[in-house]
């Protein structure tokens, strides 16, 4: 089958982590990009790249080749209250469907829609490997990411290819998780969180943006596929890797006095997102071939500390 090509994109969401990295590449590839923002006049983007804001988006997405949507409230930004939760909710199904209803207004359609979604789609687990042929599970999370897809796979409808990345934790050296994870490490107060065999599904950054972009042009790519390296490991295992390269010592605090801190800390955000995990396995991105420059959390951290 002939490659998709690229040439003129918009990103919504794309001022953020993965947004900035997926702009980069795809102007240094020599697409024309507009990134879709709510604050247009202040938004910095990579030069090259055009702005705009949420409003005629019909217009905006006219014979365009491919849409990526990363829009989203940070889920690790706050308490989840219950106006929180509605929020992170809202800012995820609503600029999702406001695309798909710009896609039904557009007279020739982009070929493809790149929405992205969450592992937590899968909820929490046990040491069993998962992968796409696994149902959804429970929890706040899963509820949101089964959301999230259903505003999106209606665009299947209007003749769009649609991809569906579910992210783990993107791993990046400015942003997201690991600078979070590594600070209390570089102060010697890293320990393992819980009894740490949850597991932690993860990404690096330069993966993730390669896999978007190859799905993106690869016809043979179409719905949910899960955006983790091809080794997760346990949160304990990460947290000793973590401390071995920055050469700190971890406290040996016991499971439980962790766990109970983080409840009471932060709620329900520190129970799905610390203490609970799963082994996601990127099958189908294995299956098509792609070549994971960074498979191991060894590889990852060499490059990113
Ligand atoms: N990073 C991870 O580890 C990870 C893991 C799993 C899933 N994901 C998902 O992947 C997507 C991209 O992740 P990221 O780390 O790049 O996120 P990010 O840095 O938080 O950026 C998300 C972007 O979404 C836009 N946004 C925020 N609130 C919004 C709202 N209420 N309405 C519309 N747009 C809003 C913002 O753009 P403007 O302010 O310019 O509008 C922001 O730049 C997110 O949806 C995230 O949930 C990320």
């Amino acid at each position: 089958m002939a490659e998709q090509p690229l040439n003129r994109v918009v990103v919504a969401g794309g001022t953020g982590l993965v947004g900035r990295a997926l702009v980069k590449a795809l102007l240094a590839q020599g697409s024309q990009v507009t990134v879709l923002t709510r604050h247009p006049g202040s938004a910095v983007v990579p030069t090259g790249a055009r702005v705009r804001g949420w409003i005629g988006l019909a217009k905006e997405l006219e014979g365009l080749d491919a849409v990526f949507n990363l829009a989203g409230e940070g889920l690790a930004d706050r308490r989840w209250t219950q106006g929180r939760r509605a929020l992170l909710r809202a800012s995820r199904v609503g600029p999702t469907e406001e695309i798909v209803e710009a896609l039904r207004a557009c007279a020739q359609r982009p070929a493809v829609l790149v929405n992205a979604s969450a592992i937590g789609y899968y909820g929490p687990g046990d040491d069993s490997p998962v992968s796409e042929l696994n149902p959804a599970g429970k929890g706040f999370l899963a509820d949101l990411c089964q959301a999230w897809e259903g505003a999106a796979l209606p665009a299947r409808d209007l003749g769009v290819r649609v991809l569906l990345p579910r992210l783990g934790v993107v791993l990046a050296r400015d942003g997201g998780a690991l600078p979070k994870m590594a600070r209390p490490v570089r102060l010697g107060l890293g320990s393992r969180l819980g009894h740490g065999r949850q597991g932690l599904s993860w990404i690096h950054l330069q993966d993730l943006v390669a896999l978007l972009l190859a799905a993106a042009r690869n016809p043979a790519w179409g719905g949910p596929f899960n955006a983790t390296a091809p080794e997760p490991v346990s949160q304990a295992a990460f947290v000793r890797l973590l401390a071995r390269r920055l050469h700190r010592p971890l406290l040996p605090l016991p499971g439980w006095l962790s766990s109970i801190s983080l409840r009471l800390l932060l709620g329900d955000l520190g129970r799905e997102l610390l203490l609970e995990g799963a082994y996601v396995h990127p099958g189908k991105a294995e299956g098509l071939d792609f070549p994971f420059r960074f498979p191991t959390p060894e590889a990852a951290l060499d490059d990113l500390l």
